[in-house]
């Protein structure tokens, strides 16, 4: 009728049951910070990309967060039962098309389109998610990919012996790496049916010299520029089997950092169907993703996910266009929390109330005046059954001093929207 759509990006997309997508997600949506040279996103995004050779990686950044439910999931082997697809996890324009939740949703098209053999690709995705100091509902994460055809070779023998001479014969200098070299173990991260051990394996140490390449190269400039850090120890990295629908064997690389592994990136050897679905059938390769956020975090010490959006001067004029340094912490703005309790409805089970759907309604009337979300209590009324749950908001901005009035209208807003959003019985 009319009225009942939604706009991202110019383009319009009729509502329906599936709809989930909020005002404030949809304005994130054309911030595009990987567009400024000078936010630490772009920054490291461009690091990373120097350290691919250009004749052999293309750099793509597809601006349109929208994408089908089809190349989001589909396209990437994700069963019609994977949890990722669930609305209280992706956020649904309507029941074909998502705000594209990783960028290996547009593989598909890449290795379709494409002329070099391998590419980047480098976009804000979006999770709903729990709101805390390391997680957003939009993040930016880069892709990569290579791959080989078999139509070009004569023999297997000469497709792996080309892979094999594709591959960096030694590990990158600046690291320490700890891996198995388990290229892939039968029970737990197996190998693709229909592949041999010894494809398997070339792909695989293709896969695990070119990132231990790059990775080492990114510590190695850091080390470079970065005084304080100098310590010239390697950096310990390790390989640890993972599991994704679209890639077998799969790994993570793990990076130690201030005493932690923290987790950089999946990966692993494309599975078949996926380069059948992108119609280039016959094609052997593998895949990786990066949360760009992470590395960001970790390289430039930014201690809160939020700051990234920030147009404060103080946090924005710290950075420039290709070089990592320190960020200065300038002092916080007080932080102020409030709860909202409340009883669900006669006979609900609070199994069946979701986090993500209260996170949203905190995030659509507060927006980025939120720290952290937590749920901080769970009741039962020893007489009457009834559940009670309590939420805990913590305000805090990152731009200014909240006044008590101002987070007293905003709770207010929350409450009465999760009143009625949830039928539920506030206390
Ligand atoms: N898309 C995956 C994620 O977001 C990461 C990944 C990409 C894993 C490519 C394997 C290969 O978690």
């Amino acid at each position: 009728d009319g009225q009942n759509v939604v706009n991202i990006f110019n383009n319009t997309y009729i509502v329906d049951e599936f709809t989930n997508i909020t005002p404030s997600i949809a304005e994130k949506s054309g911030r595009k910070l990987l567009k400024d040279p000078a936010n630490p996103l772009s920054i490291i995004k461009k690091l990373i990309e120097s350290n691919f050779p250009p004749q052999e990686y293309t750099v793509f950044d597809p601006p349109e967060p929208a994408v089908t439910v089809y190349e989001n999931f589909d396209s990437l082997n994700f069963r019609s039962d994977h949890p990722g697809r669930n609305k209280t996890d992706t956020y649904y324009l309507n029941s074909d098309i998502v705000l594209r939740t990783h960028t290996s949703a547009h593989q598909g098209h890449c290795f379709r389109t494409i002329s070099t053999p391998g590419f980047l690709i480098s976009a804000d995705v979006y999770r709903r998610d729990e709101i805390d100091r390391t997680h957003y509902p939009v993040f930016h994460q880069m892709e990569g990919a290579r791959a080989w055809s078999r139509d070009d070779f004569a023999t297997e023998e000469e497709l792996i012996a080309k892979i094999n001479s594709d591959t960096l014969k030694i590990p990158s200098p600046g690291l320490q790496i700890i891996d198995s070299n388990k290229q892939f173990e039968e029970s737990s991260n197996p190998k693709q049916p229909g592949m041999s051990p010894e494809l398997c394996i070339a792909l695989s140490n293709h896969l695990k010299r070119t990132l231990e390449m790059v990775v080492g190269g990114i510590f190695t400039s850091i080390r470079q520029m970065d005084r304080d850090s100098a310590d010239k120890e390697a950096v310990q990295i390790r390989w640890i089997d993972a599991y994704f629908p679209f890639t077998a064997p799969s790994w993570e690389m793990e990076v130690y950092w201030d005493g932690d592994w923290l987790e950089l990136f999946g990966s692993g050897v494309t599975e078949a169907p996926v380069f059948d679905m992108a119609q280039v059938p016959n094609h052997v390769g593998w895949a990786f993703g990066l949360g760009l956020e992470r590395l960001a975090m970790l390289l430039f010490g930014i201690p809160d996910i939020r700051l990234f959006w920030s147009t404060d001067l103080r946090f924005i004029s710290q950075f420039e266009s290709g070089r990592i340094n320190r960020f200065q912490k300038f002092s916080k703005y007080p932080s102020t929390h409030r709860d909202v309790a409340f009883w669900l409805k006669e006979g609900s089970d609070p199994k069946d109330f979701h986090d993500n759907d209260f996170m949203d309604i905190v995030r659509d009337h507060a927006a980025d005046l939120v720290e952290d979300v937590k749920l901080i209590d769970k009741f039962t009324h020893p007489k009457t059954g009834r559940h009670s749950l309590c939420y805990r908001i913590v305000y805090q901005s990152m731009e200014r001093t909240l006044q008590s009035d101002e987070i007293n209208a905003l709770q207010d807003n929350i409450r009465s929207e999760v009143a009625k959003t949830f039928g539920v019985q506030l206390r």
